[in-house]
């Protein structure tokens, strides 16, 4: 086995780690795994997650921002597009420098958003329809105007060490500077002085994001706490933010902390990839705490019933960390990692042999007996069918459905929505406004949030205001709910048409896979299960016309033909024909899910 970067900085317990994921992965055939049809199958193990970005979903009161009511109001569409459970973007009380990613009350909603009881009749309206709602928990930082916050700046007792605090350090001059090189995700210093209790406070993020100090017990309870309060109003689980910057490493016996190496990735020394970012990131003690939140889970669903409480952790991590996140053969972790490699590994453009090695790095390294899932878009990346070419947009949609486990959609997906265009007088995004004029489009997240679009008509259907908070994303009059309903062809009839197949699937539920770039540009995958359907998913992912044979260059049974059973917007091919697969001619970003039984 090959160790390679980053399982070497992990140490000795994540190589352990990485050679018991592997040796289970020997007993897969070579990316085949065996399907059976009595694998039972837990309800997140087969759920097509989707996130809504509540502020630009729906708004119902004409203030230009979306809101729970609005939510509430559109549940049908994510009904009719089958989803299985929406995971929310923060609606807490929040100042919203980071769009609620800043909450200054932990217990309640944002005013902008609605109520309490808003809320409670979102969940009730949505379960109503059989949808779970899930929230998202930003466990490691709060707003600097939280009550916590306030009271640890006045050192009041019990709040002394929420945060992580240290004292600053001198130059050669006198001069006083952080304790540390450490730099923040918004870029410039990870430290804060605060002239009040005369220290420095570290933030991960902005400089409103104060880092909790997850070395105190007090802190690790208050969070469970806030944990069992959402469950108790009906949610299905969370997602969990930023998880790899839970812990930081411990400071020495005089309070001070380490400084970090220096990456060589950037010369821009406010950029935070300039630093190696092992002190801040990926520390064992994380895993740890995700493990102790899925106790809560469990214990939760132990106490009260119902069904399974579903845990999602945000990770970009390294695989050998990841993994770790799963939990091991003694201990639970998180039901799902999110898998972000079909958006980190297909840069700078995607290819076959790209999407073949995201797909390979994540079920090669999963432990036995874990659910894979794939992510291909959500609020922090430029939008899917811009990243991946407007032509490319059908067939990645297709390739998050048809791969094993469980699918996660970014509010917009399913219609193709693309990036906005968004000016430096319009970005609010902090990773954009701490930056500047001429470089602030490499940071800002805002391009992939705009306005959800419903329809064609005034600011596509979202808001009746004068003014979204974001301008509308162009080519919105083509790409909304209401046009791609009246067509067979859309995108979004598209997305529908897969979800029902998921649904009735059981090859796609249980089946064994395997999958194949078969050059540059054409990527195959083949979903099998006895007595089942065996479907197919092909798509030409590469910028000229190919004609591939399945049956000789794919290494695995095929027959000679199959039935199209779903096509690429641009495709002049029919549904329901015949395809010969020993010469299978495809278009430019043409891509087909074809069945056989
Ligand atoms: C990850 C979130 O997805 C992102 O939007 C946010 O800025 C950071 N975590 C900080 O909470």
């Amino acid at each position: 086995m090959k160790i390679n970067e980053s399982t070497r900085s992990l140490g000795a317990y994540g190589a352990l780690l990485i050679l018991f994921a592997s040796n289970y992965c020997l007993a897969c055939n070579d990316r085949v795994a065996s399907g059976t049809q009595e694998q039972q199958k837990d309800w997140w193990q087969t759920a097509q997650f989707y996130q809504i970005y509540p502020r630009s979903f729906m708004d119902s009161n004409g203030d230009g921002i979306g809101d729970l009511k609005g939510i509430t109001s559109r549940l049908d569409h994510l009904k009719d597009i089958g989803v299985t459970a929406a995971w929310l973007s923060p609606i807490f009380k929040s100042p919203m420098v980071d769009f609620g990613y800043d909450i200054s009350d932990f217990y309640d909603i944002q005013d902008e958003y609605g109520t309490m009881d808003d809320f409670r009749e979102l969940v009730a309206e949505a379960n109503k329809k059989g949808i779970k709602i899930i929230l998202d928990f930003v466990p490691n930082h709060s707003s600097n105007e939280s009550e916590w916050f306030k009271k640890s700046v006045r050192r009041e007792r019990g709040y002394e060490d929420y945060y992580v605090w240290a004292d600053g350090k001198y130059d050669a001059e006198g001069n006083r500077i952080p304790p540390s090189n450490w730099l923040q995700s918004f870029r410039g210093s990870a430290w804060e002085w605060r002239e009040e209790r005369q220290q420095y406070y570290l933030h991960q993020f902005a400089v409103q994001q104060a880092d909790l100090n997850y070395r105190n017990p007090a802190v690790v309870e208050q969070m469970k706490r806030i944990l069992r309060f959402w469950l108790d109003q009906g949610v299905a689980g969370f997602r969990v933010d930023a998880v790899p910057v839970l812990f930081e490493v411990e400071p020495d016996e005089n309070g001070q902390y380490p400084d970090e190496g220096v990456s060589g990735a950037t010369d821009d020394k406010d950029d935070r990839a300039y630093l190696k970012n092992e002190l801040i990131e990926n520390r064992p003690e994380t895993i740890d705490m995700v493990y102790q939140w899925r106790q809560v889970m469990d214990d939760y669903q132990r106490i009260h019933g119902g069904d399974t409480r579903v845990l999602l952790i945000e990770t970009y991590a390294p695989p050998a960390y990841t993994m770790q996140m799963y939990g091991n053969r003694s201990v639970e972790g998180a039901h799902l990692p999110f898998n972000f490699n079909l958006i980190t590994g297909l840069k700078p453009d995607v290819t076959a042999p790209l999407v073949q090695q995201a797909i390979d790095q994540w079920l090669n390294n999963m432990p036995a007996g874990r659910t894979a899932n794939w992510v291909i878009g959500n609020h922090d990346q430029r939008r899917a069918a811009s990243r991946y070419g407007a032509q490319n947009t059908d067939a990645m949609n297709m390739l998050v459905m048809i791969l094993p486990g469980a699918s996660v959609t970014y509010q917009g997906e399913e219609l193709g929505m693309i990036d906005g265009v968004i000016s430096w007088e319009d970005t609010v995004d902090p990773a954009a406004c701490n930056s500047n004029t001429s470089i602030y489009e490499k940071f800002t997240r805002d391009p992939s949030r705009t306005p959800f679009q419903w329809s064609d008509g005034k600011n596509a259907g979202f808001s009746s205001a004068a003014k979204t908070w974001l301008p509308l994303a162009p080519e919105y009059e083509i790409l909304n709910v209401e046009v791609e309903s009246s067509s067979a062809y859309s995108h979004l009839a598209i997305y529908k048409s897969l979800v029902e197949l998921r649904k009735t699937s059981k090859t796609l539920q249980n089946g064994a896979y395997k999958y194949k770039a078969l050059d540059d540009g054409v990527f195959v995958l083949k979903r099998s299960l006895a007595g089942e359907e065996t479907i197919v998913f092909v798509a030409n992912l590469g910028n000229a016309a190919k004609t591939v044979n399945l049956q000789t260059d794919f290494d695995t049974y095929l027959p000679n033909a199959m039935n199209l059973k779903i096509l690429s917007a641009d495709s002049s091919k029919t549904i329901g024909t015949e395809i010969n697969l020993t010469r299978l001619s495809l278009e430019s970003g043409e891509a087909l899910v074809l069945g056989r039984r």
